[in-house]
């Protein structure tokens, strides 16, 4: 099989499960060869080389494995990320919240914060590199995921500025923090997801309970115990209504509302005090 024909026959495969089948048919041909994608037009007659590789590839993509997982590396921000099964892959929708905390951290001159559920690691690491003096103490529930983000965090030479640690919310984070900043499972537990999410993302990563905010009010509640300034979190495009009656019945300094780049209903910034 030439590689023009292994693209071809890639683009059939990908044809139902993907929006782009050819770019990704040549995104895992190039990726099994460790080649860019340049190489396959000017080799597009040269043999296949271990080619039940490359059809295993597109055999996992068929069958609806996110293409971040098959590759191991997720794009996000101003990086690449290493991520697997058991990780969420970063969404680019997170990136607005790592904007929104940027502006905080730089106006007020916030050197320590924590998040909460770090998954790949991905809105810590951005914001470290952001911010040379930032502290962070990153918590997550699951294994996985802390195992994920310290190899990250040790990739891009962190490690003096994020700490990892094994918690539920902020509960085993007692320290002194300025803000909080959360992406977390806010997906109610009945809501229908595609297939490539459910079938392969972790439960802990989605579902935030049966209504789905049940954590993020946890953690509103848990931020605000605490004395602590700024809380930021991403929630579901439902969900600004619930939490504003939550906030106004507790008592916040100001709660701003932000949406994502489609327009959706996407998180929130609370001042405490
Ligand atoms: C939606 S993922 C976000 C991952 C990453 N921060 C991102 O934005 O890509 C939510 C993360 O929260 C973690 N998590 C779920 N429940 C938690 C809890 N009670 N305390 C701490 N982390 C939790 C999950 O394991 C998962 O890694």
């Amino acid at each position: 099989m030439q590689i023009k024909e292994a693209l071809s026959w890639g683009r059939a495969q990908l044809q139902e499960v993907c929006e782009r089948p050819s770019f990704e048919a040549e995104l895992l041909l190039a990726y099994h060869l460790k080649q860019d994608r340049m190489y396959l037009i000017t080799h597009d007659r040269d043999e296949l080389q271990e080619r039940e590789d490359y059809e295993d590839l597109i055999k996992r993509r068929a069958a609806n494995e996110p293409y971040e997982y098959i590759v191991g590396e997720a794009s996000f921000y101003d990086i690449h990320l290493a991520v697997e099964e058991g990780v969420l892959v970063p969404r680019p929708e997170t990136e607005v919240l790592i904007d929104l905390v940027a502006d905080i951290i730089e106006k007020e001159n916030i050197t320590s914060i924590a998040e909460i559920g770090v998954g790949s690691g991905a809105i810590s690491v951005v914001l470290a590199r952001k911010f040379p003096h930032l502290k962070i103490i990153a918590t997550d529930i699951c294994d996985t995921p802390l195992k994920v983000a310290g190899k990250n965090i040790e990739t891009f030479g962190l490690p003096g500025q994020i700490e990892l640690r094994k918690s539920n919310l902020i509960d085993e984070v007692p320290e002194y923090l300025e803000l909080v900043v959360s992406n977390p499972p806010y997906i109610a537990e009945d809501f229908l997801l595609e297939s490539n999410v459910v079938d392969y993302e972790p439960k802990e990563a989605l579902f935030g309970g049966s209504v789905g905010d049940e954590l993020l009010k946890q953690i509103i509640l848990d931020v605000k115990e605490r004395d602590i300034k700024y809380l930021a979190c991403e929630m579901g495009y439902d969900q600004k209504e619930p939490l504003q009656a939550f906030v106004n019945k507790l008592g916040v300094k100001s709660i701003n509302f932000y949406k994502d780049l489609a327009g959706f209903d996407r998180g929130f910034v609370i001042q405490f005090l």
